[in-house]
């Protein structure tokens, strides 16, 4: 492959839910993409790199919902956290945006408008379950009843975890939805269709000419067999999204704007770097387009999007690049067992280049799951990235600090070694380029493997210790060290930091695919400073405990009520010795604080005769927190802690309310804090 004229390439991973965590999952993603991107700049070539946060849908608004903060308080940040987290694994992108954007409104009204001007777009009623409590229509996920083949309670609506069984939620027994415990009622409403059906030889064409890989295409032809259906592109509000053009009430299904949200971001990176958009989009673009995406939302890829990009007038994808599942220890990811593991919990305790280095090893062009066995993770890291590669640095720099003064020779002794290694870049490009990772990592480790037996054979240790062999000793280190750098060119776009630390040890300007042709002679380099460690067995347990504990966090957070407030069912009777369990308190409001973030909640620190307590309270529609201070109230002092978004609360104040307003309880005057209430 030359180099003379650079590529034009888009490159997508696909966009994260802005309802929960990055975790080892989604990085595998991520990394695969980021390491070709890196590959790519690294040839030459002009790669841009953009993703988005997915920010659109029910469960994102009622995640707001739960955590009382308005659904774009918790798309900005979630949007920040992923962010962090991408940033910490060297994840580099050179844009990172949301769906929940102008740009984003505007591609979507514009493809669809199109599509429907075309005639692609068909409207017809449809049945559906209604929460009558909620005012929403409801997913199959959100209703819950018993399932109609073994009577299992409490199964979604569309399958049961006991029996397996599949079935629609009309066919559960006792129906309930899952968000309000209301029974749903069947209601009726007009839908938008997109006509996929008027795309299919379009797409038979596409997927047959190596936009997919083999064993995708081979599932893409199962589905055609099968035939296609319109797919319904609309949701009734109430839903966090953009509601459809001339049709108030009616909302883009979140899969719909969500692949649009590939064009946003990059018409956004467009505007700040004065790129022409229309370049890479128009019909018939020079330009590559690839779009990398996990094999559970292929359908979505090589189905509905370029569909809808042909419908619109507009380039179809160069490839669709799918990759497979991460499992841990060779099972599914699981929560109880500690292998769920958050980005940010890994990267507590162990670091990401050992991660990117151990997917890239056992990454393929396929989409079969890559099983992240952590045994195996500390002794691949342990024995390539320190016992091989670091380790030929190690060996070499101090003699030639201690005979060069920090010089390499002025010579090359083993020119046909180190022209090996050179050439040897060609197939390594390959392999990258063809997103064979695994092979590459392959070759770098043999070519590491002779470059530790050169030294190893050549024993500078012991020439060093006879009179007269000083330049030789420098010439056999000054060899080692011009292969190292060979070896850090090709590690360069899997482990970025360490190669940074390398380019700096080696006083390079870039550590660029073509730059290895020049060899390091008369060079002077940096001190070395180790450029990895060992990976500490300890460490990953310490992590796997840590991601049990997250389970724990999550747990409390999902059973935290909604406040004073929240719509309880009327209470049932209870004994007067449950009554008097209950430490009823008159607190002083010593302190009344927003809390960022929570449109409903306000922080009171709360004065008990001695005793502070803090607790959220979701009054803050009601009251300013001036208007607070100072004031007394009754509060409930043995609640458990709960563990809310924003700290623990530590109790919970007494009010009286509905939709029409909300009253603080208060003492008459003479009152103390600490009183009991009874
Ligand atoms: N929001 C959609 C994508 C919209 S793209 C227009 C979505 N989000 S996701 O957060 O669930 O997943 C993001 C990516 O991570 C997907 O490509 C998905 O396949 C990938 N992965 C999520 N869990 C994964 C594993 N356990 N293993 C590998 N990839 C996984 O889907
Ligand atoms: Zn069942």
């Amino acid at each position: 492959m030359s180099n003379t004229a650079p590529r034009q390439i888009l490159v997508t991973s696909a966009l994260p839910y802005a309802n929960g965590a990055i975790h080892l999952g989604h990085l595998l993603e991520y990394i695969q993409t980021d390491i070709w991107v890196r590959f790519q700049k690294s040839r030459g070539h002009e790669c841009r790199y953009v993703c988005a946060d997915d920010a659109h849908g029910t469960a994102i608004m009622l995640r707001a919902e739960q955590e009382g903060i308005t659904s774009e308080a918790l798309i900005d940040r979630v949007s920040r956290e992923h962010q962090a987290d991408f940033a910490t694994f060297g994840v580099a992108f050179d844009n990172y945006h949301s769906t929940h954007s102008e740009e984003n409104r505007h591609f979507s009204e514009l493809i669809y408008t199109r599509l429907r001007d075309a005639g692609h777009i068909a409207t017809r009623d449809i049945e559906q379950m209604y929460d009558p409590v909620k005012g929403l229509f409801l997913a199959d996920r959100f209703i819950k009843g018993t399932c109609p083949k073994c009577r299992t309670d409490d199964q979604y609506g569309d399958n049961c975890e006991a029996c397996g069984a599949t079935y629609t939620p009309a066919e559960l027994i006792d129906p309930v939805s899952a968000i309000s415990g209301a029974t749903p009622e069947v209601r009726s409403s007009t839908h938008f269709f997109f006509k996929l059906p008027d795309f299919a030889d379009f797409l038979k064409r596409w997927i047959d000419h190596g936009h997919v890989q083999p064993q995708i295409r081979n599932k893409l032809m199962e589905w055609f067999e099968a035939g296609f259906n319109e797919w319904d592109i609309s949701r009734d509000a109430p839903y966090f999204g953009f509601e459809i053009p001339d049709a108030p009430g009616k909302y883009f299904y979140v899969w719909l704007d969500a692949p649009i949200g590939y064009l946003a971001s990059f018409k956004n990176l467009c505007e700040r770097e004065g790129l022409d958009f229309d370049t890479y989009w128009k019909k018939n673009s020079d330009a590559e387009v690839y779009h990398f995406i996990g094999k559970d939302i292929v359908y979505f890829h090589a189905l509905f999007w370029p569909a809808m990009l042909h419908g619109a007038g507009l380039r179809t994808p160069t490839a669709v690049n799918c990759h497979g599942f991460v499992t841990v220890n060779g099972a599914k990811m699981s929560k109880s067992r500690g292998t769920f593991i958050k980005a940010a919990t890994y990267a507590e305790h162990l670091n990401p280049e050992y991660l990117r280095y151990y997917f890239a090893a056992k990454l393929t062009s396929g989409v079969d799951d890559l099983d992240l066995n952590l045994e195996d993770f500390a002794q691949r890291v342990n024995s390539d990235l320190v016992g091989k590669v670091v380790n030929i640095a190690s060996r070499c720099a101090g003699f030639v600090k201690k005979l060069g003064g920090g010089t390499l020779s002025e010579r090359c002794t083993e020119p046909d070694l180190v022209a090996r290694f050179i050439t040897a870049g060609d197939e390594i490009a390959e392999h990258f380029e063809a997103r064979e990772f695994g092979r590459a990592m392959r070759l770098v480790m043999e070519l590491a493997d002779e470059a530790n037996t050169y030294i190893a054979e050549a024993e500078p240790w012991v020439l060093a210790k006879q009179a007269g062999k000083e330049q030789e000793v420098l010439d056999i280190c000054s060899v080692g060290i011009n292969l190292f750098r060979q070896l850090m060119v090709y590690l360069a776009p899997v482990v970025p930091a360490m190669a940074e630390g390398a380019r700096h040890f080696l006083r390079l300007d870039d550590l660029d695919w073509e730059s290895r042709h020049e060899l390091l002679l008369g060079h002077e380099i940096a001190k070395f400073k180790p450029l990895m460690t060992r990976v500490e067995r300890d460490r990953i347990d310490a992590m796997i405990e840590a991601s049990k504990e997250d389970l724990v966090e999550e747990q409390k957070l999902k059973e935290t009520p909604k406040g004073p407030l929240a719509d309880d069912p009327i209470a049932e009777e209870i004994a007067f010795d449950d009554f008097a369990r209950v430490d009823l308190r008159i607190a002083r409001i010593a302190k009344a604080e927003y809390v960022e973030g929570a449109d409903k909640l306000l922080q009171l620190t709360l004065d008990l005769g001695g005793e502070t307590r803090t607790v959220f309270a979701g009054i803050r529609s009601a009251y300013a927190p001036e208007a607070l201070e100072g004031r007394l109230t009754v509060m409930v002092a043995n609640l458990a802690p709960r563990k809310m978004r924003f700290g623990v609360s530590e109790g919970m104040v007494l009010a009286a309310g509905d939709d029409g307003g909300i009253y603080l309880l208060s003492p008459d005057s003479g009152a103390e804090p600490g009183q009991r209430v009874r």
